[in-house]
Formats: structure tokens, sequence, C-alpha cells
């Protein structure tokens, strides 16, 4: 049996704590795409565990997996293992041999585009983990897979290829200085020296093949989708998308499984009762704005909505766990949700952070978009489509405040 948690929004949706809700019997756990761009937040035995890259199962002793969809930074590999070894846990992560590899060039090209981008008000507003040039790279047929490192010749093949054409890319088209993150030597220390450390603790594996081996013998598998449907690099927002599939065929391409060990599964999706989003691109359910994000926005919005939106960012947290960056809030989009429901072919919707509105006389939901004067029902396909929808809303009494723990987790099971 097997479950897959997909963000319908645009990451953040609390999917650290729907994950805990189901990850209870889950013997083994997957990542089936992204990197450390991730920000989980896990709690378990009251400790709040922070998590960018390795799966939540890491925290309760489960099994876990970076699928070979996953773009894998072995130093924030380590880094996470080691905290979590220093608080006494016993992490079990293994990593597909397939998966692609991030290096320090592809952090430093990551940055310089995004600040060429912003000469044009045009950057995504990446996490800046090197995600994006890492699956270019992937795609590009010149990525280094994580099996790859364990071999030091084919390590240096790879790196002799690829980091002259990186020092270029960096010193004669973008015009910077090609610093360390561009020294095929010492690229080539750290990273066999991780390729070494990977092979000694016998974390390497055929993701596709260990699952299949799992599965036969009757585990329980959960796949862990990062980010969120509206940030898929096809079902989102292009381009103000991350570069992998979050969607729920992600997690099969991802993983190594066929489509209908996913499909035969669960397939929740997990949606905040509000609205957040890090970085600039469409939003139509905004409330007020974030300087620099939001499109247009200079600071000076309408008092009650400013008030109204920095009432929801305080009490929600909305603060990026990888960045600190301050999210844009909005009512729910309920087209954004019906496009996430389709594209992933949800079983099940898990509505998080019902008590950040707890204490409102009102709250509204974003039901339907007005566009060219029809109503529409679910996202258009483009950025600038998008944008120029206009949002219709429903108001509903508020609710007094609820707790937040997960002891306040209702279950509807076959709502009519
Ligand atoms: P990247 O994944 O770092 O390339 O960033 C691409 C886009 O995805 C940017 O808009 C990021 O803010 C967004 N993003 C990436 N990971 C997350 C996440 O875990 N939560 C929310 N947004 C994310």
């Amino acid at each position: 049996m097997t479950v897959t948690i997909v963000g319908s929004q645009l990451g953040d949706e609390g999917k650290g704590g729907i994950v805990d809700v189901y990850g209870d019997t889950a013997d083994v756990v997957v990542r089936y795409q992204g990197g450390d761009n991730a920000g989980h937040t896990v709690v378990r035995d009251g400790q709040e565990y922070k998590l960018s890259l390795v799966p939540s199962g890491a925290v309760r002793g489960k099994t876990n997996v970076l699928g070979n969809g996953c773009v894998v930074n072995p130093g924030t590999l380590f880094e996470e293992l080691d905290a979590l070894r220093e608080r006494g846990l016993d992490p079990d992560v293994r990593v597909a041999r397939r998966a692609h590899v991030i290096f320090p060039y592809h952090r430093v090209l990551d940055g310089i585009e995004e600040e060429i981008k912003s000469e044009t008000d045009s950057e995504v507003g990446t996490t800046g983990r090197g995600i994006g040039p890492t699956y270019e790279d992937k795609a590009g047929r010149r990525g280094i897979r994580a099996g790859e490192l364990a071999d030091p010749e084919i390590l240096r093949d790879r790196l002799e290829y690829v980091v002259p054409q990186k020092r270029a890319l960096a010193e004669e088209v973008f015009g910077v200085e090609a610093g360390e993150a561009f020294d095929l030597e010492a690229l080539y220390e750290e990273y066999s020296d991780y390729g070494r450390r990977l092979r000694e603790e016998g974390m390497l594996v055929d993701a596709g093949a260990f699952l299949a081996d799992r599965i036969n013998d009757g585990a329980a598998v959960m796949f862990e989708g990062a980010q969120g449907t509206v940030l898929d690099i096809d079902h989102g927002n292009y381009p103000y998308v991350t570069s992998s599939n979050p969607t729920a065929g992600g997690a099969a391409v991802g993983a190594g499984v066929g489509p209908a060990v996913v499909g035969d599964g669960e397939v929740v999706g997990v949606v905040k009762a509000y609205l957040s989003r890090v970085g600039s691109g469409p939003m139509p359910t905004e409330l007020a704005g974030v300087e620099g994000d939001t499109p247009g926005y200079d600071g000076d919005g309408d008092p009650a909505e400013e008030e109204l939106a920095d009432h929801i960012r305080e009490a929600g947290g909305e603060y990026g766990t990888v960045t600190g960056r301050p999210r844009r809030v909005g009512w729910l989009d309920v087209p954004m949700l019906r496009h996430a429901a389709r594209a992933s072919g949800f079983t099940g919707l898990a509505v998080n952070h019902i008590d950040v509105l707890a204490g409102l006389d009102q709250v509204k939901v974003g039901h339907a978009y007005t566009l060219d004067g029809a109503e529409r029902l679910t996202m258009p396909t483009t950025t600038e489509r998008w944008a120029d929808c206009e949002p219709t809303f429903r108001a509903f009494d508020g609710w007094p405040d609820v707790g937040p723990g997960r002891e306040e987790t209702v279950v509807v099971e076959d709502p009519v």
C-alpha cells in the first residue's frame, strides 16, 4: 500500500504535519523530486526538526530513500544526518545511484541567473540551492549522478568534461569571476570524499529495485512530495516554478516504480486554509503584498487588507523555512485547488492551518475567477492570463480559536 503526499498550492502547505499523521504507518519514506530547497518541519516527541533534504521518516526510525528524481547536495545531506545523530537519532537514508548531484557551481549559477533576471524584475525567487542548474545539466546529459561519486575515475572524467564549460559560462557569458566553486581539483577532492562516505555507509541503492523488493515484502511506502502543484515545471505557473514534478505522476518516475504503484494507493493533496507564496508571479487572491515580490506593489495597500495580511503572516509564521523571507499571503484559491486535484488525481484532501484563521469575523474563499468577462473555475495555462484573473469570493462566518496540535486533526471519511 502506498500513500503519496502532494502540495496543492505553492509549497509551504504544512506537508510536514500531514506526513507525520501518515508517517506512523509507513515503513519506507521516499522523496521523489527536488533537493535541499524543501522546508519540512516535523515534530516528534515534542521536538521540532527542520529538514530541507532528508525525508521526514528519518526522525521516526523509518527507512528513507532519496529517489532518482531528486537532486542531492551531499554537503547538506551529511550535515542533516550528522545533526540528527547529535540529537540521538539513528537515521537510515538511502540515495538513488541515479539521483543527480548538486555541485557548488550550480548554486553560483543559480544566483547569477537570478541576479540578471532581477534587472528586469523577472527573477523566479529561487531558494538559491542550485536546483534549476542541476536539473538543466541532467536534461542536458552532462550531469553527474550520485553513483558516479563513488567511482573516482568516472567522477574525474565527468568533472573534466563539465567544469570548463561551467567556468566559461560564468566568465564569458555572464562576465563574473569563476571562483573556488569552479576549481576542478577542489571539487574532485571534496566530492570523491562524499562518494567514499556514501559507499562506506552503504547508502547508495538502485532506488526502483530497492523499493520493488520492499513493496513485494509488504512494506507500506509513503511518497513525500516537496514544493507544490503550482511550482511543478509542467503543471505550475511557468516560469515561476521549480525544475521538477511535485505532482503525483512525478512519484512514479522519480522513485522508479510503475504508475500503478502510485495510482493504486492514496494520493493526498495538502492544502492550507489560505494561500501563501514566496517570490514573484501572479496571486489573484493575494491580500496586500510584499515589496519586491508582489508585482506592482509599492507597500501602500488598503489599510484593512494590510492589517489582515500581517495578522495571517504572523499567526501562520509565514516566513520562508529555508530563506526566512516574508511570504505573500491571500485567501484560499479554489480554482488552483481544482487544478491540483485533477493533475494529481487526489483521493483525499488534508486542510491545514485552519487555526491560523481562527478568531477572524469573516473568512473568504476565492471560489472562481472572472477572465474576459466570463467565469472560470480553474487556472489558465499561462502566467499572463492567470495574472488577468479577478477572483470571485465567497464569505463565511469565522470560528473561535482552536489549537494547532496533532490531536486536533479531524478525519472525515467518504464525505458525500
Ligand atoms: P528553486 O526550487 O530553488 O529553483 O525555486 C523555484 C521556485 O520554487 C521559487 O519560487 C521558490 O520560492 C519555490 N520553492 C522551492 N522550494 C520551495 C518550498 O519548499 N516551499 C515554497 N516554495 C519553494
